[in-house]
């Protein structure tokens, strides 16, 4: 790449409470299309999470040990501010079913108004993916159900491990 040349940088916000296989599908399909990507743990006001906000970045960029053009960080306040401080052009999202796109449009729309210079891209995970979710697996795990296929297997070990903690 020349001096000349502007790298392309996107921002993948999320709760990943836990990560998910789908999550990781739209991971690998955003570097495809951008040189590099920050995955941003930010917090959505309506969720009380499993996991800390630091146990969540720790549990994303151990996937991603290998990936030099991903970063991993935990993010306060505006998403679309924080983009915007780091350079970035975009902010992807994953869109499962027709289901998410209200809230995804809404979401959207809101970060545009606060920003226009930030584009909002939307991805679709593989079909075998379309219909998990970071609260229907945890709800699996909770029940002594198996999610391996679904998640990492540092995640799998992880929610595995809260269960028994919350147990105790
Ligand atoms: N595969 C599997 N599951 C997926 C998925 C995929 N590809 N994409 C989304 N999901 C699921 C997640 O598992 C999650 O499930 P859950 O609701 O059971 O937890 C759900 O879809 C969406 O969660 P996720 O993508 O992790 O994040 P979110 O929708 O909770 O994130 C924020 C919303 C954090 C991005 C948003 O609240 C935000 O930007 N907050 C910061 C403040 C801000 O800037 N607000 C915007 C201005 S109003």
């Amino acid at each position: 790449m020349t001096s000349t040349q502007r790298q392309t940088l996107a921002v993948y916000p999320g709760t990943f409470d836990p990560i998910t296989m789908g999550h990781v599908d739209i991971i690998h399909r955003a570097l495809n299309l951008f040189d590099r990507l920050i995955i941003a743990v930010a917090k959505n006001a309506s969720k009380s999470p499993l996991f800390s906000s630091q146990e969540r970045v720790v549990l994303i960029a151990e996937n991603f040990v290998d990936e030099p053009r991903i970063t991993v960080e935990a993010v306060s306040g505006l998403v679309v501010d924080y983009a915007w401080r780091k350079g970035a052009t975009s902010l992807v999202r994953g869109i499962r079913a027709v289901s998410d796109f209200d809230y995804e449009f809404q979401l959207a729309l809101a970060n545009r108004k606060l920003n226009r210079e930030v584009e909002s891209v939307f991805l679709m995970p593989g079909f075998r993916w379309i219909y998990i979710s970071s609260t229907m697996l945890k709800e699996i795990a909770r029940n002594g159900g198996d999610i391996s296929e679904l998640v990492p297997a540092n995640v799998a070990a992880a929610v595995k491990q809260k269960f028994e903690e919350m147990s105790e």
